[in-house]
């Protein structure tokens, strides 16, 4: 399933949550990747990860064997920037924050061709901004990835106010070299697509909770049944067509919108366990409390679900890889 190796060299830069799975997607797909992370300790991690999702590449995604032994061979660990050089194509993926990113950027922009497309995985900072200090801003481009990057088909690239045309075809016809489904926003607005859409859904599932209509685990078992069903096989747009049509749900959401919440205030419980330093899984306690066992199955469940999505989409809906 992967391509051939194609000698083409790229990096990455910031190899945490995210950053370990997009070097994987590259390397699966017969790139040379250079991952620049200033952590030794994050690089050695990411090694281990590494090896893991190699593994599933072959195992789980159909990809040739060869990647899971040779990868070593594609890939170069650095701690500073001098390896990007000849690279053709960056995705920056360090810590979301402004200053953090602007100094890699600083440092990639005096090292690189001009030719060479800078895409940045921020969640939420607008292209726009990142692009104001930038030297060759057409060049600078979003592309959101989402984990686990290396195995879902999830791609949005986003257009920053001096994105060129260029640039956003360069990646969008990376994206799909690397199996994804490019989804392009055409304007800088928080959220991008997915986000945007995904958070006026947990605005309502907080205030559903905060009403006492539901309780956690009740409001989750109703949308893995329901939205977790449709979700993996068409939007919400399409979701209307297939169940009433659009007539059908006007009536329906004249009856509904006025009682959704529009607050713009962050909802009581969100605030209240923000303040009280919840991480989820990463320290136990969220909605839920987890023990490290506990936060190991979920992970594991949701790795395993999004090669089973991936096989699925792979038999509904081929892709039609290019290499452009
Ligand atoms: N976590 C998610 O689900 C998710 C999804 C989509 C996009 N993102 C975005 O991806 C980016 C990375 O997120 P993450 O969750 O992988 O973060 P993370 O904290 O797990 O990893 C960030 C990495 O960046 C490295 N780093 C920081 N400053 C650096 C520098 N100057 N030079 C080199 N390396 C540096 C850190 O050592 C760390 O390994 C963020 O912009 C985030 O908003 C995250």
């Amino acid at each position: 399933m992967s391509d051939q190796s194609n000698n083409q060299r790229v990096a990455v830069v910031g190899l945490g949550l995210l950053g370990r799975g997009i070097a994987a997607c590259f390397l699966g797909h017969g790139f040379n990747v250079v991952a620049i992370d200033r952590s030794q300790e994050q690089h050695a991690e990411a090694r281990k990860q590494l090896a893991i999702m190699m593994g599933e590449l072959v195992e789980l995604g159909g990809f040739n064997p060869q990647v899971r032994d040779e990868w070593t061979t594609r890939y170069t660990a650095a701690t500073d920037f001098s390896s990007v050089k000849d690279c053709s194509f960056v995705v920056e993926s360090v810590t979301e924050d402004i200053a953090t990113k602007e100094a890699v950027f600083d440092s990639l922009e005096n090292l690189l061709s001009a030719t060479t497309v800078i895409a940045t995985n921020t969640s939420a900072i607008p292209i726009s901004q990142l692009q104001l200090r930038r030297k060759i801003p057409a060049r600078f481009v979003g592309m959101h990835w989402a984990e686990p990057a290396h195995s879902t088909r999830f791609m949005e690239l986003i257009r920053g106010e001096k994105t060129s045309d260029e640039t956003l075809q360069t990646a969008a016809a990376m994206a799909r070299r690397l199996g994804k489904e490019p989804c392009i926003c055409q304007k800088d607005i928080p959220g991008f697509i997915v986000n945007r859409i995904g958070y006026a859904m947990y605005r309502e599932a907080l205030n559903v909770l905060q009403s006492g209509l539901a309780d956690a685990e009740t409001i989750d078992c109703a949308m893995r049944n329901a939205f977790g069903l449709w979700a993996s096989v068409c939007g919400p747009l399409r979701w209307i067509d297939l169940t009433g049509g659009p007539e059908l749900y006007a009536k329906a959401m004249q009856h509904v919108l006025p009682s959704l919440s529009n607050s713009a205030k962050l909802p009581a419980p969100m605030q209240q366990l923000a303040a009280e330093g919840a991480r989820g899984i990463t320290n136990g306690r969220g909605f839920y409390s987890y023990t490290p066992e506990e936060a190991h199955r979920w992970e594991e469940l949701y790795r395993r679900h999004a090669w089973r999505v991936a096989e699925m989409h792979n038999q509904y809906f081929p892709l039609n890889k290019t290499n452009e």
